[in-house]
């Protein structure tokens, strides 16, 4: 079958060969690969960036953002069957730690995971995939144009979810609150497509939404925040100390921009007994000048939490496939118009080396719409 595989650590990006996998166990779960969107993680894997290649083997399959529709299972599988859309998760766990034997890898605590499509396993840019039952998500047909985002939701529903839980461990007047997102004040930062699918979740949850970014108010990832009830804030006019004065004091901060600067600045915005999580990964090693004492004197006398998250557990990609179903139910246009560049798998070099300006979610497509689903 074909791929599409990277030699970590060059710019090598290539069409290859690889035999198609199949259904040995009876916990297996084959799809045929419909379509696999493309991120941030897989354009710095393809310019020579984070990746590892799987042992034993000249490149690395990439590709963590999938839909796929079953084709065949293995005789012990009951979470989908042959027909069924379905999205497989990313990360898979050393074995030997006690959150990966509790089917919580995104917790792995030695540190000895592996990742598909990124990190020591072949990745989904492929004609088919197969894995366990345990790391797969069925999706409904009916969700099947917005499927293949359930990956970049998986990530901001596990951000929002430590947010929650940090929160609910900590204030004394959360268990009186159980609706606890409802008219929080929270800010995103950065609408990209995890940013504007951390803002619907957040909405869906009756929060109060501020999405801060550096394009021009009316543009259209200002306009969809908007339509889904949210507030732009442009970072170009409203500098992160500037937040709170403009907005009121924030309550949860998601990050989704991975630029280390704005992340370490965003501390300014959040409120007092706030919490921050950072999802962005920051390329590259520039060292950033930071205001140290400030920062760690507001982190104290104010009880806020920082926390880092990343990936997302099979729970966290469900919570994301039923929010896509909400969210299609009030938004349909809206969500699908989030996939706003479709490619050929023949013209990936062009999928991964441009980034248009009016990007949000661009893919590859291996299958089209999957049989019986339109
Ligand atoms: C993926 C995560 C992964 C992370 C680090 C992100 O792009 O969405 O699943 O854990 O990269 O490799």
């Amino acid at each position: 079958m074909k791929a599409i595989a990277v030699v970590p650590g060059t710019t090598t990006v290539r069409l290859v060969d690889r035999a198609e996998p199949q259904v040995t166990a009876p916990d297996d779960v084959k799809v045929k690969v419909l379509r696999v969107g493309i991120c941030g993680t897989d354009r710095e894997e393809a310019a020579g960036g984070r990746a590892l290649l799987p042992e034993g083997q000249p490149d690395l399959v990439i590709g963590h953002e999938m839909l796929g529709q079953v084709v065949e299972t293995g005789a012990a599988v009951t979470r989908v069957k042959a027909g069924d859309c379905a999205v497989f998760t990313v990360r898979r766990g050393c074995g030997r730690c006690l959150p990966c034997r509790m089917n919580r890898p995104d917790m792995c605590a030695t540190g000895d995971y592996r990742e598909r499509g990124i990190w020591g396993l072949d990745g989904y840019q492929a004609e088919f995939a197969v894995d366990k039952e345990r790391y797969v998500v069925r999706v409904p047909p009916e969700l099947e144009p917005v499927g293949v985002l359930a990956e970049p939701l998986s990530v901001a529903e596990k951000a929002i979810d430590e947010a929650v839980r940090v929160q609910a461990a900590r204030l004394p007047d959360s268990g009186a609150t159980p609706d606890w997102l409802h008219g929080r004040r929270c800010l995103v930062a950065g609408l990209g497509p995890i940013g504007l699918l951390a803002a619907t979740a957040l909405r869906r949850r009756g929060a109060e939404v501020y999405g801060l970014d550096v394009v021009d108010a009316g543009t259209a990832r200002p306009r969809w925040l908007e339509t889904i009830g949210g507030h732009y804030v442009d970072g170009r006019q409203v500098k992160p100390d500037k937040i709170d004065d403009t907005v009121g004091p924030v309550e949860i901060i998601i990050e989704a921009t991975g630029v280390a600067l704005l992340e370490f600045d965003l501390i300014d915005a959040l409120g007092r007994n706030g919490v921050y999580v950072l999802t962005g990964i920051p390329g590259g090693s520039r060292p950033v000048d930071i205001p140290g004492a400030d920062l760690i004197r507001r982190l104290v006398l104010e009880n806020q939490a920082m926390v880092g998250s990343v990936n997302a557990s099979r729970d966290h990609f469900q919570m994301a496939v039923d929010d896509l179903g909400y969210a299609m139910l009030h938004w349909r246009d809206l969500v699908v118009g989030l996939i706003t560049h479709r490619h050929a798998h023949t013209d990936f070099a062009a999928a991964l080396a441009s980034h248009p300006a009016d990007e949000i979610k661009s893919v590859i497509e291996w299958g089209g719409a999957a049989e019986g689903t339109r």
